[in-house]
């Protein structure tokens, strides 16, 4: 079976996390969507290690980690990834490339930051890595993928689509003489991606949908490994604030090359409070120290960016939108050791709206504008860190689980309460 790790809020669930963890079980991890927007942090042994295009399981020797056709790739932020991760593996072993990614050029950055400061005070709040302007080239038919770099005449096609976008980088004036990419000019920043090609070239450029496919009907296990959060899907997040991949269980399907009848467990990856990095509504949102709080203690900054997340309550009706987007069906719960010294828990069980019964999301409502009714919990009050087993957990917390699971109507199969690998309780996977 295909079965998929997704999650369920604005990302950084903790994917990365529960990937690594999950990945002995598997023989194939694959990322379907997504670029290196996405920062997935793994910890062990006193590591850790934040990966943006390559899957979480590639600390897993004996498991096959693929870059699907609907990730878009950028070679620079690929070599880091690869250099860091060399230290500890050989990914050249476990790592291939559908040939049908697609290329961030250098001139995708560009763009993408000409349109975030074109927005003025509308600002997406992208991570700038050149995700929307490279999306909307593969689907406007002029992208550049990854089995192009093999070919002859790459270096003219490259050289026609960069001409294509500074012709719209210079019609709307930006002016990128001081912007840096990643701390690099734009000369430098291309000269280390066409160098990068060399490293990409290296490693096993395959037709994944065939290669997964194959693996699939010889009995092999595989995960795909979501990016972003479901919140953040281009069609169903709140948009226009989303990013511009499908980000739920359907873009398993068209980023894999994959049926929808071979899909097995679909798990669905919440924190038990909520997060947003970048702009856009937040019904659940704490503009006090509780938000303060909770940012402080689960150490809430951007993985890719830095850039402090916004923090809130667990959204009840939003966890249900994304469940039935995604066909969930196990819930794994992350971070609940932030709140271990919380005397109350809120959790919003819908929204004070008119005329809303089926609690459609409040997405187009203006920030802090919409009431909240919230059930409220007792808190555990202890220390998690020291508990590593079903059998004695606090009665408040699993009273906190039950009534999710009940709201959901969807079983939690696991709790993460700290970042390492070890920390983890597994239900009954
Ligand atoms: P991803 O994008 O979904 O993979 O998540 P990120 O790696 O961007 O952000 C999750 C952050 O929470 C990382 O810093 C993880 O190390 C950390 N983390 C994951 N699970 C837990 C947990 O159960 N408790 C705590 N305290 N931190 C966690
Ligand atoms: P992971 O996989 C959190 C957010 C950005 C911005 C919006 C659009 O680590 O969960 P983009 O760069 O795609 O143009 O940004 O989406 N965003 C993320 N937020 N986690 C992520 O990935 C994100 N990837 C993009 O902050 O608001
Ligand atoms: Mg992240």
């Amino acid at each position: 079976m295909i079965d998929v790790l997704l999650g369920l809020q604005w990302g950084d669930e903790g994917k990365g996390k529960i990937v690594d963890v999950l990945a002995p079980q598997y023989d194939i991890i694959a990322r379907f969507q997504g670029g290196p927007n996405a920062g997935h942090t793994l910890i062990f042994n006193d590591r850790k290690f934040i990966l943006h295009t390559i899957p979480s399981g590639i600390f897993r020797e004996n498991t096959i980690n693929i870059i699907g056709n609907g990730v878009v790739i950028d070679p620079v932020i690929f070599k880091s990834e690869i250099d860091k991760i060399k230290v500890l593996v050989n990914p050249k072993n476990n790592l291939k490339i559908s040939s049908k990614a697609h290329l961030i050029l250098p001139s995708h950055r560009l763009l993408d930051a000409a349109y975030e400061q074109q927005k003025g005070g509308n600002k997406i709040g992208s991570t700038l890595k050149g995700i929307g302007p490279t999306y909307t080239d593969k689907y406007a038919r002029l992208g550049l993928r990854v089995g192009d770099i093999l070919s002859e005449n790459f270096k003219n096609k490259y050289d026609i689509l960069k001409q294509k976008h500074f012709e719209i980088i210079n019609n709307i004036r930006f002016d990128y003489s001081d912007y840096l990419i990643d701390n690099m000019s734009y000369s430098d920043y291309e000269k280390a991606w066409f160098d990068s090609l060399e490293l990409l070239k290296e490693f096993d450029i395959i037709e994944s949908e065939y290669y997964i496919n194959n693996a699939f009907n010889a009995g092999k296990k595989i995960l795909a490994e979501g990016a972003q959060g479901s919140l953040l899907d281009v069609d169903f997040g709140s948009y226009p604030y989303v990013t511009s991949s499908n980000t739920i269980a359907s873009g398993v399907c068209s980023g894999l090359g994959v049926a929808p009848n071979k899909i097995g467990r679909i798990f669905g990856i919440f924190k038990a409070y909520c997060t947003r990095v970048g702009s856009g509504p937040f019904p659940t949102e704490l503009f006090d120290e509780k938000g303060k709080s909770l940012q402080k203690k689960g150490n809430e900054f951007g993985s890719t960016t830095g850039r402090p997340r916004r923090c809130g309550w667990l959204d009840i009706p939003a966890l249900k939108y994304s469940a039935m987007l995604s066909g969930i069906t196990d819930l794994i719960i992350t971070k609940i050791d932030v709140l271990n010294e919380l005397k109350e828990i809120p959790v919003c069980t819908s929204y004070k709206i008119a005329n809303n019964k089926t609690q459609i999301l409040p997405f187009n409502i203006a920030k802090n504008k919409i009431g909240i009714n919230f059930e409220v919990f007792n808190g555990w009050n202890s220390s998690l860190t020291d508990i590593a087993h079903i059998n004695n957990l606090p009665k408040e917390l699993l009273d906190y689980l039950k009534f999710i699971e009940k709201q959901t109507a969807i079983p939690i199969t696991m709790v993460s309460y700290g970042p390492d690998r070890k920390q983890i309780i597994t239900f009954n996977i």
